[in-house]
């Protein structure tokens, strides 16, 4: 069933990956009313921190805080407990942090007034079997990824990040209302620079993926604004 825009948007993230505060926020208004989401992640939170958190939110756009913890179980229940009162909508860790850590994240995050949803990481969307076999993990990224999702959802996660190519197989074993995350998301004909699991705006949304995060196809774009309505549009279509 095709999307409304009004939908396509919502389920829209931008991933605002820069280092000036400028950048960030110019981007931020620039694409309100044109996605969804704005993904602060660790480019922009590593120069800005929490205040600029406050500031993507006061612009009236829900935060995607996409820190991507992994410590120990205490460390990251702790900074899921400080991330989540910075009222952000979403906050992601590492499934590959394990099963007690993953449980601290949710119990962290809990504590805030509106507890956000707490994303698992799967397979980093920049890898591929050849980038794990080189790691030492097995069975390549479509398995490892089933894996770790399927532990994300036992631990009371949310939903998880993953590469749309992973999405179908996820959405038929976890059900219906685990959020599906996908960044690698390349319109058609598009450098996917280093992405690895890459597919288009619309194979993610026949895929089954909730939220589509995209950050360079926009930002990187000379008109912004034009590069999210395109993708708006392929997301409808
Ligand atoms: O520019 P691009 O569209 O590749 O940006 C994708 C965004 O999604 C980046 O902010 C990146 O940190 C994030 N991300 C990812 N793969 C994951 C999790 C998050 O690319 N597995």
């Amino acid at each position: 069933m095709a999307l409304t825009r009004e939908e396509a948007v919502r389920r829209l993230a931008v991933a605002l990956d820069a280092s000036e505060r400028e950048e960030v926020l110019r981007l931020a208004g620039a694409l309100r009313g044109r996605v969804g989401v704005a993904k602060v992640g660790l480019e922009a939170f590593t120069a800005h921190g929490p205040a600029l958190v406050a500031e993507v939110r006061e612009l009236g756009l829900p935060v995607f805080l996409d820190l991507k913890l992994h410590d120990i179980p205490n460390t990251v229940e702790r900074a899921a407990s400080n991330a989540a009162r910075l009222g952000v909508a979403m906050l992601t860790v590492h499934a590959s942090g394990g099963e007690a850590m993953l449980r601290a994240a949710v119990a962290g995050a809990a504590k805030a007034q509106r507890p956000p949803a707490v994303l698992a990481v799967t397979v980093l969307t920049s890898l591929d079997d050849g980038a794990l076999a080189e790691l030492g993990i097995p069975g390549g990224a479509s398995g490892r990824v089933a894996a770790w999702a399927a532990l994300a959802q036992r631990c009371g996660c949310a939903g998880v990040v993953c590469s749309p190519q992973e999405a179908a197989g996820l959405r038929s074993a976890l059900g219906p209302g685990f959020l599906l995350v996908t960044p690698g998301v390349r319109p058609s004909g598009e450098n996917r620079g280093d992405q690895r699991r890459v597919a288009t705006p619309r194979e993610a949304i026949a895929a089954g993926a909730d939220l589509l995060v995209v950050g360079r196809p926009i930002t990187a774009a000379a008109d912004p604004v034009a590069a999210a309505e395109a993708i708006v549009a392929e997301m409808a279509s």
